[in-house]
């Protein structure tokens, strides 16, 4: 797809914050460009910045085994982040930062089209779902918007930290894997 290389291209060239003084890599984002399902981070840490890949150090590999309880391939898959480059020391993206980056994020879902959203995590929820977005009270509950289906789970790190949330989670990717069957047409779980 010539268009999404073009973006691409764009995208690691992106001068629109201060990240990219401390960056490595842009993670543009990594998976199947046909994708029917789009999972969105925070941002990339200090393994994805070295390796220009998203969620490829322990959150990742949390991330993998999730996928594979719905037998969900990453390959299937299109995984991105909030903001493409590292914030320092692994904190917050500034609104700063979300404001300048997430131009990246919306033409990435226009040429995607993707049928469903799942935001991994709060500042993707908020971004992305609604700027209140409550994780605790809200993961796993499905919004719409312009005809996407979106709900968000814990972000792998939060359920590293705190395995109390696994079970919750387990449900979550359970009705993940339900609304797959229901809506789309290439993806089989
Ligand atoms: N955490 C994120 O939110 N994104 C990554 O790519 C890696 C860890």
């Amino acid at each position: 797809m010539d268009r999404w290389e073009t973006l691409e291209a764009a995208c690691l060239q992106c001068r629109g914050c201060a990240l990219e003084q401390t960056r490595a890599h842009v993670v543009f984002g990594d998976g199947a460009t046909d994708a029917e399902i789009l999972l969105v981070g925070e941002g990339p840490g200090q393994h994805e910045d070295e390796q220009g890949l998203p969620f490829v150090g322990k959150a990742g590999q949390l991330l993998d085994d999730m996928l594979e309880i719905i037998h969900l391939d990453r390959s299937k898959v299109y995984v991105t982040n909030i903001v493409k480059c590292r914030p320092p020391q692994n904190r917050d993206p500034l609104n700063v930062e979300q404001d300048a980056c997430i131009g990246w994020l919306r033409k990435q879902t226009e040429l995607l089209r993707p049928k469903i959203i799942v935001c991994l995590g709060r500042i993707a929820a908020k971004a992305i779902i609604k700027d209140d977005f409550r994780i605790t009270a809200e993961h796993g509950q499905w919004f719409q918007r312009g005809g996407v289906q979106m709900t968000a789970i814990y972000h792998p790190s939060a359920l590293l930290r705190d395995v109390s949330k696994r079970p919750e989670t387990f449900q979550d990717l359970k009705s993940i894997q339900a609304k797959i069957r229901e809506l789309c047409v290439h993806t089989e779980v």
